[in-house]
């Protein structure tokens, strides 16, 4: 059978950094075909290239047997190849139907006016498929992240499209919206669509996906049958060593550093009290829209206590802002850690120094060798690559200008750390190295607060959960009763009515 795409000899260079070196894959029609590698391995730029932003340095494409050379992504699309992006590219102010229908609007007859009504009418069907409840005339910057990855995907279905190119688009769903978006690939698969699909969390990869390829360091290394390899395989395929699986160690004290009494906001919490300890990792479950993300956002002064006080070092601390908590010691690393702020052009070494460039000061000015030597530290300790800390931060993959993010916080000399979902989207390799960081930091004295989706991440973590359900801190688990099944009981509502816990989804 004439495969529906084929890659043959892709390259691709960049100044100084070879992000593609002569891959050669195929994928048949109606395929699930995931695409797996670490931060940086050249998965992003290979779709790129697939959808038209980038033209191969030498290499060719192939659409159902057809050679195809796209200048711009216009040919891509016309070529049915659809492409959701890894960083949303949508505009705030408009609809979602009108981002739906950017670039190619559907117009009146005579082709003078927009036909809003006629694109609503579309842009709903495309939804109803996935999410009937967003209304395609609200503006897209009032949907959550989730909700605007879907309308991507949506938008995907509206261009009829032959492949659809995913990069990491669940990086930022529930575990209820992954299985909604599975359904729905596994449906587009069906009827012929090919999907690519890039992630970094295996187990979706081996959810919904036929075959692999294995990317390194922009070689294709392998490709693997995902009904018969094993997880480890696939990592020592993507590393090029295996993992150790590494145990918790507990660095927690009996000094109370931060207290939280009754707690309460409009955003959503209510009644939250707690203690954490210094050289404690507290870990905090819940699903999504549980308040965990709120929470973290009183401790780091960005919204607003109703009632309740919140004590540090048995002091009680107003904090009215960011830079209240800031002065008390507190850094939130957050969850969209790229729209809060990176300077594009800048080096990533500046990028990793922001959040402390007093301690690298003397009189005002930056002192380079006691930077260099922080950077070349911390940026190798979240092994980012390529390992070129003068180049600007815009020209390293999404998952590096994340590790550069994270080591920004790791620098900064706060004694409370806050982290909301510290390894969205980071391979596996660099997620040991920051669990590494965060022991470190705890041995060191810090005290940690980690929010995080994934479960077996806030077991390898915390010293102690918190499971959080509508606002409120429905239990709290210490480490010796941690497992999955005790943090989901308590994160679904109707647990703990006497009712059996629902299966996790
Ligand atoms: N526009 C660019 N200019 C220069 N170098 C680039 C550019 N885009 C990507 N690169 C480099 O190409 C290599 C591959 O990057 P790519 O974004 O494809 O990685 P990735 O596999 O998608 O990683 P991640 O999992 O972090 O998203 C990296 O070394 C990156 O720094
Ligand atoms: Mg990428």
């Amino acid at each position: 059978m004439t495969p529906r795409l084929r890659f043959e000899a892709i390259s691709k260079r960049f100044p100084g950094v070879n992000a593609l070196s002569d891959v050669s894959f195929d994928v048949a029609p109606g395929e699930i075909h995931g695409l797996l590698g670490e931060n940086g391995a050249g998965k992003s730029t290979l779709l790129r290239i697939l959808s038209g932003v980038f033209r191969p340095t030498s290499g060719s494409m192939f659409v159902d047997g057809e050679n195809v050379s796209f200048r711009k992504p216009m040919d891509a699309r016309g070529a049915g190849i659809a492409m959701i992006h890894q960083e949303l590219q949508q505009v705030p102010h408009l609809s979602v139907a009108q981002n739906m229908f950017l670039g190619h609007p559907l117009t009146t007859v005579g082709g003078l006016f927009v036909s809003r009504r006629e694109q609503e009418r579309r842009a709903a069907q495309a939804l109803s498929m996935i999410e009937p409840g967003i209304d395609p005339a609200a503006p897209i910057s009032s949907l959550k992240v989730a909700q605007r990855q879907i309308v991507e995907i949506a938008r995907a279905l509206l261009d009829r499209a032959r492949i659809i190119a995913m990069d990491e688009p669940t990086s930022s769903l529930t575990p209820s919206e992954f299985e909604r978006l599975a359904e729905v690939i596994t449906k587009l698969s069906a009827s012929g669509v090919t999907i690519i699909y890039v992630s970094h969390k295996m187990d979706e990869v081996f959810r919904i996906c036929q075959r692999a390829s294995v990317m390194r360091d922009g070689k294709l290394v392998g490709a693997v049958d995902v009904q018969t390899a094993s997880h480890q395989d696939v990592i020592t395929m993507m590393v090029g060593r295996e993992l150790m699986q590494e145990q918790h160690v507990s660095h927690a004290t009996a000094t109370v550093k931060l207290e939280a009494r009754g707690l309460s906001s409009l955003t959503k919490i209510r009644d939250a009290s707690f203690k954490l300890h210094r050289g404690e990792v507290l870990g905090i479950a819940g699903l999504v829209g549980s308040g965990r993300t709120e929470l973290l956002r009183l401790l780091a002064g960005a919204d607003r206590l109703t009632a309740g006080a919140i004590d540090i070092d048995g002091k009680t601390v107003n904090l009215r802002n960011p830079r209240d908590a800031i002065s008390a010691g507190i850094g939130l690393v957050p969850e969209e850690r790229k729209r809060e702020g990176i300077i594009p052009v800048r080096s990533v070494t500046i990028n990793m120094a922001l959040a402390s460039l007093g301690s690298f000061s003397k009189a005002g000015i930056i002192q380079g060798g006691k930077l260099r030597n922080t950077a070349e530290d911390l940026l190798r300790r979240v092994n980012l690559r390529p390992f070129q800390l003068d180049r600007p931060i815009r020209l390293f993959s999404g998952g590096n200008q994340q590790k550069a993010i994270i080591a920004r916080w790791l620098a900064s000399k706060s004694q409370i750390l806050l982290f909301d979902e510290p390894t969205r989207g980071i391979d596996v390799g660099a997620k040991a190295e920051i669990y590494h960081l965060i022991e470190a930091l705890a041995a060191d004295g810090h005290s940690i607060v980690v929010v995080s989706s994934e479960l077996p991440e806030v077991i390898r973590l915390s010293d102690r959960v918190l499971v959080m359900r509508d606002g409120r801190i429905a239990a709290e688990i210490a480490r010796a009763d941690l497992t999955e099944s005790a943090i989901v009981a308590h994160a679904i509502p109707g647990a703990n009515t006497g009712r059996p816990p629902a299966p996790a989804a």
